[in-house]
């Protein structure tokens, strides 16, 4: 027999003593050898690594590229490239246009350039000031509380430089996810602990498999900056009000997002609308009831599964896409081939990917015709006013969507349902914007082109300080070929 169903392989190896699931039994814990303790309020992990040499070496590798064996998620591969989402998807430079994020965004890559990264992107991307390094270095508590809100307000440089010369460009560490006396993991953003607090949840209360998703949802997980009257940051915190653990839903975050003028940080340049945004979303649609959060599997058994060195099992602490690793961490539990794992991993983002396209593409149409709508008004024709605010209601709905799927990582794997839920109802937002604003614009007596031509090439190309152009080698088309009967090639204007 080849295949078991992976509970069954669960449940067998379980009892075999190898693996866990989740009540059933808990994970065998790799127990190092303690000679010491770390002092308390010790950043330094070479410090750490006195004790914890192997965990230190293997976090130490998150510095290495890593082979190029994922189709979507190239981050910082041996090719050394640095690739550009805005050349990725396109509509994306033509949504995001209006602010940092329509001029850089990158993939992620290993955890070592978190605060490298951001020194090195252009400016536009750090106005929001000191707030940025809230999940990029662990000294972000401490200036929090020694500056106070300054701390969020003051430009990005000026607080950066309060962090001490030495790990001025170190990323996650340590003592992010860990007590220096016990080694448990621990949470340390004074962000989800609130969060948590304000599902009902207490923040001291976790279990040990909760924690191992916990300390990545301290920054994989979307935020907000509020800003006061001038524009100024004022604090982060995660839009969870009104959702549960485990139901975290994106209908409840563009309902936080929407309740508070505060919590609009952009001006989208196409429609002229205020916006929120949407960041790294991995913990929330992870946790949204897919298969893997209910079989209680969490973010650390997929990205830091148990390997040995020498004659010692730790948890990799090497964070990378699970395909780079040859899926190492599925055969904990699965009994497939890693062939075969990758085959599922693959088929599901083709086709969370082919509907992002169609998402993104319908709600950049729509943007195009409120464009339109506004030149319309501006030269003095009449738009129908509930048509419009109907059709604006549907596309601000659309375009959240559209934001938090194309910012969540897995490119649908994390919870491939959910993405297609989420991704059909953008469509469909979408596509009854797009039918109310083409009646509002034919009633004003303006002609609509059946195809709308997105301008694509201004939006893409000449962007930042840099300049950076679009580079059409890295676009991600649509795998089953349906889009080009949507949006023709001819209307993109690339
Ligand atoms: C992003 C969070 C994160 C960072 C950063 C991190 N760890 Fe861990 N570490 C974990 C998780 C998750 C586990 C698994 C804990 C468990 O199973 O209860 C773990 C486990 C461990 C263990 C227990 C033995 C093992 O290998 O499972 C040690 C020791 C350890 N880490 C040391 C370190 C050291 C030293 C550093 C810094 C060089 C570090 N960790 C950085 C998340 C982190
Ligand atoms: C302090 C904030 C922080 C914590 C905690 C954290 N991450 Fe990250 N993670 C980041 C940032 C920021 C990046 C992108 C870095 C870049 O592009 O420079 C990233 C990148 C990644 C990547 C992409 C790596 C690559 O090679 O492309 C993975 C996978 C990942 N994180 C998983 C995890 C997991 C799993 C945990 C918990 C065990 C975790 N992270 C904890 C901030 C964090
Ligand atoms: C069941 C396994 C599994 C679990 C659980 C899981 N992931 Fe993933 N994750 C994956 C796979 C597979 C990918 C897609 C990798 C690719 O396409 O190369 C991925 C992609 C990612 C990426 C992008 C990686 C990159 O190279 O850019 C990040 C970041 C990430 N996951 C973080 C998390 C966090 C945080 C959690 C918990 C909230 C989590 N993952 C839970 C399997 C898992
Ligand atoms: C800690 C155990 C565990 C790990 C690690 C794990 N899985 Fe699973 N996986 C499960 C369980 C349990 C199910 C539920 C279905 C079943 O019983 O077959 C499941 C279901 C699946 C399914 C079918 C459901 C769906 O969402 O499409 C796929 C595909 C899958 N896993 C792939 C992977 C891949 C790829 C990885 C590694 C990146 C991985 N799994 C890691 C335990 C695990």
């Amino acid at each position: 027999m080849k295949r078991h169903s992976a509970s069954f392989v669960v449940w067998w190896m379980c009892l075999a003593g190898l693996i866990w699931l989740a009540g059933a039994c808990s994970p065998p814990k790799p127990e190092p050898v303690k000679t010491g303790t770390i002092a308390d309020g010790d950043y330094d992990p070479a410090n750490w690594g006195k004790l914890y040499p192997l965990e230190y070496d293997s976090w130490l590798k998150t510095k290495d590229p890593k082979p190029p064996k994922s189709k979507y998620k190239k981050g910082y591969d041996t090719d050394l490239v640095i690739y550009d989402k805005l050349s990725e998807f396109p509509y994306m430079a033509l949504l995001f246009n209006g602010w940092g994020f329509g001029v850089e965004y990158n993939e992620p890559r290993g955890h070592y350039y978190m605060l490298i990264d951001q020194l090195e992107i252009d400016p536009s991307r750090l106005k929001a000031g000191g707030a940025c390094l809230t999940c990029k270095t662990p000294y972000a508590p401490k200036l929090r509380q020694e500056m106070g809100v300054n701390y969020f307000s003051l430009p990005y440089l000026e607080v950066h430089s309060k962090i001490p010369v030495k790990f001025q460009k170190m990323g996650v560490t340590c003592i992010d996810c860990h007590d220096n006396k016990t080694m448990d993991n621990k949470l340390s953003r004074w962000t989800l602990t609130n969060a948590l607090t304000a599902m009902g949840k207490d923040p001291k209360q976790l279990t040990r498999q909760e924690k191992r998703s916990l300390v990545c949802g301290q920054c994989h997980v979307t935020y907000v900056v509020t800003k006061d009257k001038d524009m100024k940051s004022t604090d982060v915190f995660f839009p969870w009000q009104g959702s549960k653990e485990g139901d975290i839903s994106v209908e409840n975050i563009i309902k936080v997002l929407k309740s508070d003028p505060a919590y609009l940080e952009w001006k989208q340049n196409v429609t002229g609308f205020k916006l929120a945004f949407i960041r790294h979303p991995e913990y929330e649609f992870f946790s949204r009831n897919s298969v893997h959060w209910q079989a209680n599997v969490s973010c650390a058994d997929c990205h830091m599964p148990y390997i040995r060195v020498g004659a010692n099992k730790i948890s990799d602490h090497d964070i990378m896409s699970p395909l780079k690793n040859d899926l190492k961490a599925c055969q904990q539990c699965h009994a497939e081939s890693p062939q075969w794992l990758k085959n599922q991993v693959l088929a599901i983002q083709d086709r969370t990917l082919s509907l992002m396209n169609r998402a993104g593409y319908a709600v950049a149409v729509t943007a195009k015709l409120f464009e339109m709508a506004h030149k319309a008004q501006a030269e003095g024709k009449q738009i129908d006013q509930p048509l419009y605010d109907q059709a604006k209601d549907l596309y601000l709905e659309a375009m959240y969507r559209v934001i938090y799927i194309g910012a969540e990582n897995s490119i649908g794997f994390h919870n491939p349902t959910e993405a297609g839920r989420i991704c059909g109802d953008a469509i469909a937002m979408a596509m009854k914007s797009d039918a109310l604003l083409r009646q509002a614009l034919t009633k004003a007596g303006v002609e609509v082109p059946a195809n709308v031509n997105l301008e694509l090439a201004k939006y893409l190309n000449q962007r930042g300080v840099k300049p950076l152009n679009f580079k059409p080698e890295f676009e991600f088309k649509d795998p089953f070929g349906i889009q080009p009967m949507l949006t023709p090639d001819s209307s993109l204007g690339k």
